[in-house]
């Protein structure tokens, strides 16, 4: 079950091309392009005369040509040309769905196109800004569904086990979680003090020696996540202490597009306001976010199989408060889009 008014990211800007690229959104088979002018076009996929993918079809122009029997479709979806006959049918149609290129990536909206507005797409600090870089990012598939990746980026408990050689070590742990839970997501996040800084970092940052170091895992709905990295000599940490011009930031941000209910596509990037102009530190940290996320990538489709098959009842800890609350305000959401939803919904208690 998806929210389906609100902006999810379809693909990397350079995989929409003047080329047919078939992907698939919130269950929904659907075919990207650009027009000649470059903006993107997100269509469903199946040709309503006998239901042929259009991404086996051919651009002309702007508009889309059935590869089986030549039906002629534009970006809005609508049929304009149908061989040998003056007449179109009825119903020649398919759904268009509105579509941004922004921050590199190409945001579809699933939803009510009526309510599709490009304002309300996640705002990423700092893009594009001087005093700060980007890290290019990646996606990759996950065998999971959505919710498990979100229950992970609300969890800053997990580094410690899953990220020993990267993110954390066991020696994080202790510091109590604060939990936040806002109108347009949740948040978990810690201040640790006089800690190490984590071995991803450590040869990046200009700060040698203890540190406090800001752990802030942050997913908005419908699935988008900012976690963000302060580092600052230790004793200058804390909630409420204004950050140092010297503090290091890292600001992760992480767009989950449900591809259907057991697998999830997942796109990152971070901005950085370090290692600037620095293509070795940029490269550097892509692998090492890969590695880190190939580390979840195992876990969390060994839970959406120790889930799919249990035999008993798993049980939840105090480490699961937020990504509870952030499952159980999704909920709401989604039942408040679909009253079928609504009036099946067992409420959710445990995760799964
Ligand atoms: S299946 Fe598309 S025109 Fe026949
Ligand atoms: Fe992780």
């Amino acid at each position: 079950m998806f929210v389906k008014n609100a902006w999810y990211v379809a693909a990397h800007d350079e995989e929409v091309t003047r080329a047919l690229y078939p992907t698939t959104v919130l269950g929904e088979r659907v075919v990207l392009y650009r027009t000649d002018k470059g903006d993107p076009v997100v269509l469903e996929d199946a040709c309503p005369h006998r239901k042929l993918p259009l991404s086996m079809g051919r651009l002309k122009g702007d508009d889309i040509e059935c590869g089986y029997h030549g039906l002629v479709f534009d970006c809005a979806g609508k049929c304009v040309h149908v061989p040998g006959s003056a007449k179109i049918p009825t119903g020649a149609q398919v759904r268009s769905y509105p579509a941004v290129s922004r921050y590199g990536l190409v945001w579809v909206w699933m939803g009510d196109a009526q309510r599709a507005d490009p304002a309300t797409i996640f705002k990423v600090e700092h893009y594009g800004e001087p005093g700060w870089d980007r890290n290019q990012g990646g996606d990759m598939t996950v065998t999971c569904n959505y919710l498990y990746i979100t229950d992970n980026l609300l969890d800053p408990s997990h580094v410690a086990w899953v990220h020993p050689s990267s993110f954390g070590d066991a020696s994080c742990e202790g510091e109590p979680v604060k939990t936040t839970v806002a109108a347009d997501g949740v948040t978990a996040s810690r201040w640790m003090r006089d800690a190490d800084i984590a071995p991803f970092y450590a040869p990046l940052i200009p700060l040698k020696g203890r540190c406090d170091r800001l752990q802030h895992y942050e997913v908005r709905f419908p699935s988008h996540a900012l976690i963000k990295a302060v580092f600052v000599p230790a004793g200058h940490g804390g909630d409420g202490a204004e950050l140092r011009p010297d503090a290091a930031v890292m600001d992760s941000y992480n767009f989950m597009t449900p591809l259907d209910d057991e697998r999830t596509r997942y796109y990152w990037f971070q901005m950085r306001n370090f290692a600037l102009n620095n293509d070795k530190a940029s490269a550097l940290m892509d692998q090492s976010v890969r590695g880190a996320f190939s580390e979840d990538k195992v876990i969390l489709e060994a839970v959406q199989q120790g889930f799919k098959h249990k035999t008993s009842a798993n049980i939840d800890l105090a480490i699961d408060r937020a990504p509870l609350s952030f499952r159980q305000k999704l909920q709401q959401l989604i039942a408040a889009e679909d009253p079928a939803v609504a009036s099946n919904a067992v409420a959710q208690k445990s995760i799964r």
